[in-house]
């Protein structure tokens, strides 16, 4: 069996202790308020899924699925929707929840998608913002962790399909 462990950037204890604050966070800030939560696919399910429940509300859960065309290492600037959401968010409070905003180019169209179909608010939680990279203007509401511009898997984040299934996020180094 083929064995790999990768460097750990961010623990499991410590994703659980900052997914407990969002959920804290946003169970707040929707006192007296239903919320439609939207799972940005694939990488953002299993955030999505421990988020939901520390948050203290009516929550309903909604999947969308979009992908980027370009070269392996750069996106083509080209966002197509793969998958919708089967709910009518007109005058709903939206949280879309995301893995990590890179160039910021995927929650970008998807912010505009979803402004076009009148919510009542629409805000933004994501596991992992890398700056570095960071080409459109984004909100981040609810952020997790800030990193550096390296290659981070697990925690629902892959590489070529793989590592998703790691429950902390990790580095890949130059021989996994
Ligand atoms: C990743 C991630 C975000 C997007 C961020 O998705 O889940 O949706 O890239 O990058 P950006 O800010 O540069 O647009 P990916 O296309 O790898 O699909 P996946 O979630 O299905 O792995």
């Amino acid at each position: 069996m083929e064995m790999y462990t990768p460097e750990a950037l961010i623990t499991e204890e410590e994703i659980s202790l900052r997914i407990e604050a969002l959920g804290k966070a946003i169970t707040k800030d929707f006192e007296n308020e239903d919320l439609i939560v939207i799972c940005v696919l694939k990488g953002a399910f299993i955030f999505c899924s421990d988020l939901i429940k520390k948050i203290n509300r009516p929550v309903s859960l909604e999947f969308i699925s979009l992908s980027s065309y370009g070269d392996s290492t750069n996106s083509s600037g080209n966002v197509r929707l793969e998958m919708d959401i089967t709910a009518n968010i007109e005058g709903k409070n939206v949280l879309i929840v995301e893995d990590i905003v890179d160039t910021g180019l995927t929650i970008k169209t998807l912010m505009d998608m979803m402004h076009v179909r009148k919510p009542k608010t629409v805000k933004l939680a994501s596991l992992l913002f890398k700056p570095v990279k960071l080409k459109h203007k984004v909100n981040i509401d609810y952020l997790g962790f800030e990193i550096e511009d390296k290659f981070v898997i697990g925690y629902g984040l892959d590489y070529a399909g793989r590592y998703r299934e790691l429950p902390y996020i990790g580095m890949l180094n130059a021989g996994n």
